[in-house]
């Protein structure tokens, strides 16, 4: 059955109870049909309604509730990228009554002001967030200061800032909303600091937003020191249930999708709603070019050791053992540890187990694609040599798992892991164990991938327009 078949009208309702019809076969190993007939117009009719996050929506508006009553909170909203930070935040501005693109209006019922922090900004830009989420204010506050202590003049600063929120504050509840906080500069954690420590009885709410992959060390010890306030809340999302991709996506995917379709894309988002919205809007189930961009950007400013084990790691299907991947790359065991640091450190990989596996399967699709077909082979030889130096050579439920040839495919990262994470388990994509040493990697020597699978990308006979 396709949605096609079903009355126009119906359309949007009936793509999502279609595909809530196959979600049961989700976490088995589905096929996924490639000779549909696809039909290749896509909807984009508004943004797709906002779904799921019914205890993280009702967290942000209890935390509202109780700064409009006079105890200010402080709320840090952490995830990994396109999970949804920005999106609850403007759920809550919904909520209130407030536009975010022409401001709050008179029946509002609060103040809102949104301050971003810039891209890699760094420490180049002091106070970054506030003063864009104030910019009306900034000179004030910047304003000359005639003491020549560094120290004095900074807290006379926050103090300024204090003085300024809690004076906005009186007519009317404030929400301050500093987006993309792991960009913040560290004069600006140090005044978030204070604020969460000197804001008592002012009816403001400030809202902060941190990508989980992005943090760096010094920012994650700036959020455990913040934690301890009581003011301040912190709110982790993890990746959506997939029967809310179902719904975000139900207005984006072309009529005429089959269920096989919506549920493979919804098996390759594995809960990300932006991944979702891509995937379903480019027909590709192949890793769409905003998110392909992102990753060869991080992939490329990694130093060589480090870029080498993300690209050993993308060829073992499910994340390898460290001492796997000890015995497969020619590095000093201190070289590798930094490396694998520094790729864990750059979001693309995460600490698994014992080992490493990547953030998202699509991260590890866009690796994987980059590679040329000679790295492929050569990587794959290493793995398979590497796994017959630390262990007998053996078949093993890891085995079986390359049956690809370790080629990655769209989807694969369902598993208990994939289902721990939509419980609030960590954010990490490996739907099979990690590849550890003695498990047989390769079953077809030489042989690294399907023929043909390297030209146009994998999966690609997957597309809407195919
Ligand atoms: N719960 C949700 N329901 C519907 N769409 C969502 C939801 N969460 C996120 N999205 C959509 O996914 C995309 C990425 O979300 P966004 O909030 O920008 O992610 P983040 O700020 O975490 O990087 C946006 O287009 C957003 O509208
Ligand atoms: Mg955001």
């Amino acid at each position: 059955m396709t949605v096609a078949d079903l009355p126009a009208a119906a359309g949007a309702l009936a793509a999502v109870r279609i595909a809530q019809s196959v979600l049961n076969g989700l976490s088995g190993h589905a096929q996924i049909s490639t000779g549909c007939r696809l039909v290749t117009t896509i909807h984009l009719m508004h943004r797709p309604v906002f779904t799921g996050r019914a205890a993280e929506r009702q967290l942000l508006h209890d935390a509202f509730s109780l700064a409009a009553d006079g105890r200010a909170q402080v709320v840090l909203i952490t995830g990994e990228a396109g999970i949804g930070k920005t999106r609850l935040v403007a759920d809550l501005a919904e909520q209130l009554g407030i536009d975010q693109l022409t401001g709050p209006d008179s029946e509002a019922a609060a103040q809102w002001r949104v301050g971003n922090c810039a891209p890699l900004a760094g420490t180049a830009l002091a106070y970054g967030p506030f003063l864009a989420a104030l910019p009306d204010q900034a000179g004030w506050l910047l304003g000359e200061d005639d003491s020549s202590d560094m120290l004095v003049a900074r807290h006379r600063l926050f103090e300024r800032m204090l003085a300024l929120l809690s004076e906005l504050s009186a007519g009317a509840p404030l929400v301050l909303v500093l987006e993309d906080l792991h960009w913040a500069d560290e004069s600006s954690r140090l005044l978030l600091g204070f604020l969460a420590v000197r804001l008592r009885e002012q009816r403001v709410l400030v809202i902060g937003t941190l990508r989980d992959e992005d943090t760096s060390g010094q920012t994650r010890l700036w959020l455990a020191e913040l934690r301890r306030c009581a003011t301040v809340t912190l709110l982790p999302l993890t990746r959506l249930a997939d029967s809310d991709i179902v719904e975000l996506i139900a207005d984006l995917i072309p009529a005429g999708t089959s269920a096989e379709q919506v549920a493979a894309v919804v098996r390759a988002a594995e809960g990300n709603p932006l991944y979702a919205q891509e995937l379903a809007g480019t027909g590709e189930l192949g890793p769409p070019p905003s998110i392909s961009a992102v990753v060869l950007a991080k992939a490329y400013a990694l130093p060589a050791p480090a870029k080498a084990v993300v690209d050993q790691v993308s060829v073992a299907d499910g994340g390898m053992s460290h001492d796997l991947l000890t015995a497969t790359v020619p590095m000093s065991e201190d070289s590798l540890v930094e490396a694998a640091r520094q790729a864990v450190n750059s979001g693309l990989l995460v600490a698994a187990d014992d080992g490493y596996a990547f953030r998202h399967a699509l991260i590890r699709q866009v690796i994987w694609t980059e590679l040329l077909p000679g790295e492929r082979r050569r990587l794959h030889r290493r793995l398979a040599e590497g796994a017959g130096r630390a262990g007998r050579l053996r078949s093993g439920p890891a085995g079986a798992a390359l049956a690809s040839g370790g080629r990655p495919r769209p989807g694969r990262g369902r598993g208990p892991a994939g289902r721990a994470a939509q419980r609030g388990g960590p954010c990490l994509s490996r739907g099979r164990p990690l590849l550890r040493p003695g498990d047989r990697p390769c079953p077809v020597a030489g042989r690294t991938h399907p023929a043909g699978a390297g030209g146009g990308g994998p999966d690609r006979e997957l597309g809407w327009s195919s």
